[in-house]
Parts: structure tokens; C-alpha cells; sequence
């Protein structure tokens, strides 16, 4: 076959490797001919308990409203988040996902020749929406499965325009205290933004972790980055936001943002999920409980890993992980490989229900007793 030249893309894409998702149930099923409900995911860090009940009920209560193109303004989920955030109702940017409000950051301060600072490895989005607008990712080896700051202040130049710090970090977990965020925030320059990442929040329960309000309180160029994916449950709806004290941020999104960006059942799904905080605590204690019975049974099999402040953490696995991650695939059991992080024998694993902890591990410990 002859290969027609077709339309070029813009050179800067060509630097994008495209996000490596978690693999779905029924990619699996379909591929490995697998009973799909015989199959358990812990590879996308999404919470097991599934969504509030209110958010379920607020899905049907406005089930026809799909016909009716949503709130553009996302006035009641702004309305709803900004007592429980702390900040006017005006400084908050709603996405569909976090990663949407990554895309208005960049399409809003980014051009060729501008630098971003981040972690690395990164959390994927940092670069991909970096490198879409021509501008240069900044990676600064992490120390200790963290964000090394002092590093990162070392590499912001005249041209950094943004700075991201996942706190804690996908995909290793770790946090940094408020000690370090202090000094971190004390010495960073006014003219870089700083995106400050705290998609698993209501997972932490370390007692310094830092308070991300002092910071915009105190004036400081930041804006904080939440979602509804994780601990409530609806990453299928897809609903982050951002907050700030800065309302020039919040204007500069709302020039590069898309009218309708965030679907109306995700909003009301939302709104529902924020009365009930019961459902977080729920998931805070199961996850603190699949985390103790991961962490016991990595110790009895003699595997390192890394204590985590999230709903996932990573297994060490002494093998290379893409055969650890197939094998395991093969029992129906999904977890992501570290190497696309740069960690050849790690595995990244979500904290599940306790029996589908105790499935990976059964599992593991079979995959690695025939593997040697
Ligand atoms: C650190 C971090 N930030 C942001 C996101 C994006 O979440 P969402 O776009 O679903 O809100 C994720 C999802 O995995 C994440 O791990």
C-alpha cells in the first residue's frame, strides 16, 4: 500500500507520548477471554467503595436533564465547594477531571521557550499538556519517592511559568510536610505559578501535612488542584476543580475554558457527594485498613515498599515488572507496571476492598513463587 501524506501535525506533538491508562475490565476480558466480573482493577486508583448514595440519588433525580445542555458556569457546585474549601465562590475553576484544569493552565500561561517545573517522574499530565503548548518540562529527579523542593526551586529560571507539586505524589505516594512546603513557599519566585496537586487529600492522615489555604491566604501565586475522582468515587463522571486567591487566574482559565466543559449529572453527582462526608470517612478507614494488610504481607514476603499517604502504593517486586504485570493480568488481576515511571521491578497497586487485597496478594505470591 502506498502511504498518502497526509495533514501534518504541529511539530510540538510530536515530543507526546500519549497517557498509558490503567488497563479496563473488559479490554482485559476481551483480550484474555476472561469472565469480566472475575476480574478486579487496582490499577487506576479509583476508590472500591464506589460513590456516596446521594450522589447516585442526585444522578437519577436528574436523569433528564441530559437532554439540556449543563450549567456553563457550574454555579452550585461552586456554590456547594466554596464553604467547604474556604474561598469565594468565584475563585473556583471547575473541570471535567483536574487534567481538564492542567489543559486551562497550560493553554492559558504557556508558549514555546516557557519552562514547567516538575517531579519525576511526573504525573503524566504535567508534561503532556507542557509539551502540547510548545513549552519545556523542567524534571526534577524525585529523593526518596518525593518531591526533592529544594531541587525544584533550583531549577525554576527567568522563563518557569508554572511549577507542579503533587502532594502527595501519583505514582509514588509520598507527601511532603508542611515543614518543607513552608520553607518551599517562603522562597519561591512571585513570578512562577505554582499548581499544587491534591488529588488524594481526603486520603492523607499524616498530622503534618501542609495546609494548602495558609499559602493562598498569605497572597502567595498558587492554585490548588482537586477532584471527584478519587475518594468520592466519580471518576466516571469526571469533575475536578481548582482554587486560588488570585482572581486573575481564575480569569485567565476562563478564557481558554470550553462553554459546558462539565456534564450536568457530574455536577449534581458533585454537589450530593460534598453532604456526605460519612462516605469519606468510610473510605479513609477501609483504604487505612487495606494499606496496614498490604504493608503486613509485603513484609512477610520480603518485599520492599513505599509507605504511601494515598489509595495506592508501590510493591517492589524484585522482578521485572512487566512479567509480574502479565502474569498477574492472566488471573485476572490489573495492576500498572513502574517502569513507564522509571521503576523496572515495581508495581503500582490501588488499595482495594480487603478481599480484593487479599486476591492480589494470594495471586502475587503464586506469580512470584513460580517465577523463580
Ligand atoms: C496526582 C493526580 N492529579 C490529578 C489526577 C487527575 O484526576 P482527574 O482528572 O480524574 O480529576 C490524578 C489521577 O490519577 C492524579 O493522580
Amino acid at each position: 500500500m502506498t502511504m498518502v501524506n497526509s495533514t501534518p501535525t504541529r511539530a510540538a506533538i510530536e515530543k507526546i507520548t500519549p497517557y498509558s491508562p490503567g488497563k479496563p475490565i473488559e479490554e482485559v476480558a476481551r483480550e484474555l477471554g476472561l469472565d469480566p466480573a472475575s476480574i478486579i482493577k487496582l490499577a487506576s486508583n479509583e476508590n472500591p467503595l464506589g460513590p456516596s448514595p446521594l450522589a447516585l440519588e442526585a444522578v437519577h433525580a436528574h436523569f433528564n436533564d441530559i437532554r439540556l445542555y449543563p450549567d456553563s458556569d457550574g454555579y452550585e457546585l461552586r456554590h456547594a465547594l466554596a464553604p467547604h474549601l474556604g474561598v469565594a465562590p468565584e475563585l473556583i475553576a471547575t473541570g471535567r477531571g483536574s487534567d481538564e484544569v492542567m489543559h486551562f493552565l497550560a493553554t492559558a500561561y504557556l508558549q514555546e521557550g516557557d519552562e514547567v517545573v516538575m517531579g519525576d517522574p511526573p504525573f503524566s499530565m504535567y508534561e503532556i499538556s507542557t509539551l502540547l503548548m510548545g513549552a519545556t518540562p523542567v524534571k526534577v529527579p524525585l529523593k526518596d519517592y518525593g518531591h526533592d523542593l529544594e531541587a525544584m526551586l533550583a531549577a525554576v529560571t527567568p522563563r518557569t511559568k508554572l511549577l507542579y507539586i503533587a502532594n502527595p505524589h501519583n505514582p509514588t505516594g509520598v507527601m511532603n510536610t508542611r515543614e518543607a512546603m513552608d520553607a518551599f513557599m517562603a522562597a519561591v519566585p512571585e513570578h512562577v505559578l505554582v499548581v499544587l496537586d491534591e488529588a488524594y487529600f481526603e486520603y492523607v492522615t499524616r498530622d503534618d501535612y501542609p495546609n494548602a489555604l495558609d499559602y493562598l491566604q498569605a497572597g502567595r501565586n498558587v492554585i490548588v488542584l482537586r477532584t471527584f475522582s478519587k475518594i468520592y468515587a466519580l471518576a466516571g463522571l469526571r469533575v475536578g476543580y481548582g482554587f486560588t486567591m488570585r482572581p486573575e487566574i481564575i480569569r485567565a482559565i476562563s478564557q481558554v475554558r470550553e462553554p459546558f466543559n462539565v456534564a450536568n449529572l457530574a455536577q449534581w453527582a458533585a454537589i450530593a457527594s460534598l453532604q456526605d462526608p460519612e462516605q469519606v470517612l468510610r473510605s479513609r478507614t477501609v483504604n487505612e485498613e487495606g494499606k496496614a494488610f498490604l504493608y503486613a504481607a509485603c513484609e512477610r514476603l520480603g518485599l520492599p515498599y513505599v509507605p504511601t499517604q494515598t489509595n495506592f502504593m508501590l510493591i517492589d517486586v524484585r522482578q521485572p515488572c512487566r512479567d509480574v504485570f502479565a502474569r498477574l493480568l492472566r488471573e485476572g488481576v490489573i495492576v500498572r507496571t513502574g517502569d513507564i515511571f522509571g521503576y523496572p521491578t515495581i508495581i503500582r497497586v490501588t488499595i482495594g476492598l480487603p478481599e480484593e487485597n487479599a486476591r492480589f496478594i494470594a495471586t502475587l505470591e503464586r506469580v512470584l513463587t513460580a517465577m523463580v
